[in-house]
C-alpha cells in the first residue's frame, strides 16, 4: 500500500531540513516560510528533551513548521520520514559540525557524517528521485589550503575528520548527481556566524564572555590559536545562497563567501572594543585549545555564486561582530528574551 504523503495543495514549495534546530537551519527555515514554502524539519529524539533549550533557535517558528523524528544514525528512520511526505526540495544540513569535537570522537563525527549523507541520499534516490538536494559542505574541505583565495576548483586537503567528512559527503553528492542524474548540488559554505551561533564556535565563546567580563560574570577569556584567518560571514546571508542553488537550471556546485580575512585576534580586539575594553586585558592562550592540525587561512572567492546566482553578502565584518557582541549583552541583561531573530 502506498504510504500518505502530506502535502498541503495551497502552498507552492515544500522543502524539507534536516538540523533544522541549528544556526543555519533555523535562519533557512525563516527564509523559505518567507518565500512562501511548506517547511518540514527532521529533528533527533532526546531521551530527556527540553524544548526551550534545543528548539530555541525554532521557537518563534514552531506553530509554521512541521518537525519529524529521524537520526542520521538510523537509515529506516529516514527512510520513514521520507517515505510519508512530500517535498520538492531537501537541504542536508543536519552533521557533527564542530571541528575540534572530531579530533575528540572522529568515529561518531564520521558516522554521523558520512553515512548520514548516504542515508540520505539513497533514501531520496529511492522515493524521491526528482527532489532537489542540497548538501552542507564547507570551506573546511581545502584545509591546509593549496592556493588563496580559495574556488570551486581549488584542491581539497582537509585537516580533520571533519574536514574529511564534508569532503566525503561532497563525493556522494557529486556522485549520486552523476550516476543517477539526481539534482543535487553541494554549497562549499566558509564560516557564518551570527546570535544563533553554538557558544563553542569561537566567534560565540568570545561575544558571549565579553557580555559576561563586562557585566562583571567573568574576568578572563581562554583561547587556542589567535593567529587563525578566517572568512567570517552572516549565516542569514548565506542560506539564502543555499536556497539560490536549488532554483537554478542545472545542478552545480557554489563557494559562498564575504572574501575578506580576519584573525581570531582581530575577532576579539573588535569584539572587546564594542564593550569598551580591551582584549590584552583578558584573554589567555590555552595550549590546551590548540588543534591537532590547523586550518591556518580560509579567504574564498565566491565569483561563481555571485554571478550564477546573483548572490551577495549583506553584511559587513564589523557589523557582524557588533550584532553577536550587543545580543550577549541582552541576553544577559534580559536572561528570559527569546532567542534573537537576526
Ligand atoms: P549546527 O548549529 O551545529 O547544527 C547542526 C544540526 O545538526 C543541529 O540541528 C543538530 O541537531 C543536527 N544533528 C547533529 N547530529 C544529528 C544526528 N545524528 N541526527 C539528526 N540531526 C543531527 O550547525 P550549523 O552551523 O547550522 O551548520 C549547518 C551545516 O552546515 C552543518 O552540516 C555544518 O557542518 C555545515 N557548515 C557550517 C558552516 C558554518 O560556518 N556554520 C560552514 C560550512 C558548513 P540537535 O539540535 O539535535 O543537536
Ligand atoms: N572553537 C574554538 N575555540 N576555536 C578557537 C579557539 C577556541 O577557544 N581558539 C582559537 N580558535 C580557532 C580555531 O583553532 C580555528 O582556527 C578558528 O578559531 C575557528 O574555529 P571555530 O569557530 O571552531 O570554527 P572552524 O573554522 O573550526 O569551523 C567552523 O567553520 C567551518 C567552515 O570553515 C564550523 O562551523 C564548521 O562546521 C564549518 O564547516
Amino acid at each position: 500500500m502506498m504510504p500518505l504523503l502530506l502535502r498541503d495543495p495551497h502552498l507552492s514549495k515544500h522543502a524539507l531540513i534536516t538540523g533544522i534546530t541549528g544556526q543555519d537551519g533555523s535562519h533557512l527555515a525563516e527564509h523559505l516560510l518567507s518565500l512562501g514554502y511548506k517547511v518540514h524539519g527532521i529533528v533527533r529524539r532526546v531521551a530527556l528533551e527540553v524544548p526551550d533549550q534545543r528548539f530555541g533557535r525554532i521557537q518563534h517558528l514552531l506553530d509554521r513548521v512541521t518537525l519529524h523524528a529521524a537520526s542520521l544514525e538510523s537509515y529506516p528512520s529516514i527512510f520513514h520520514v521520507i517515505s510519508h511526505i512530500d517535498f520538492d526540495e531537501c537541504y542536508h544540513l543536519a552533521a557533527q559540525s564542530f571541528v575540534a569535537e572530531s579530533f575528540t570522537d572522529g568515529f561518531s563525527t564520521m558516522n554521523t557524517n558520512i553515512n548520514g549523507t548516504h542515508y540520505m541520499l539513497a533514501a531520496l534516490r529511492e522515493l524521491r528521485p526528482r527532489c532537489r538536494f542540497y548538501f552542507a559542505g564547507s570551506s573546511e574541505m581545502f584545509g591546509k589550503v593549496r592556493e588563496t583565495p580559495q574556488k570551486e576548483t581549488t584542491p581539497f586537503y582537509p585537516r580533520s575528520p571533519y574536514g574529511i567528512s564534508k569532503v566525503a559527503g561532497f563525493e556522494l553528492t557529486r556522485n549520486y548527481r552523476e550516476s543517477y542524474g539526481m539534482f543535487a548540488c553541494s554549497g562549499m559554505l566558509f564560516n557564518h556566524e551570527g546570535p544563533r551561533r553554538g557558544f563553542e564556535f569561537v566567534t560565540r565563546k568570545i561575544t558571549s564572555t565579553v557580555a559576561k567580563i563586562k557585566a562583571g560574570l567573568a574576568n578572563e577569556l581562554k583561547l587556542g590559536n589567535l593567529d587563525a584567518q578566517r572568512d567570517w560571514g552572516h549565516a542569514a546571508d548565506y542560506v539564502r545562497a543555499m536556497h539560490l542553488m536549488l532554483q537554478q537550471d542545472e545542478p552545480d556546485d557554489y563557494v559562498v563567501a564575504t572574501g575578506e580575512t580576519h584573525t581570531v585576534r582581530e575577532f576579539c580586539e573588535l569584539a572587546f572594543s564594542e564593550a569598551g575594553l580591551d582584549y590584552k586585558d583578558y584573554v589567555k592562550v590555552d595550549e590546551r585549545l590548540l588543534r591537532p592540525a590547523e586550518v591556518d587561512l580560509l579567504v574564498g572567492d565566491a565569483s561563481k555564486a555571485r554571478k550564477q546566482l546573483g548572490w551577495q553578502p549583506t553584511y559587513a565584518f564589523r557589523d557582524l561582530v557588533r550584532e553577536m557582541v550587543q545580543n550577549d549583552m541582552r541576553l544577559i541583561a534580559e536572561p528570559h528574551a527569546a532567542h534573537a531573530v537576526h
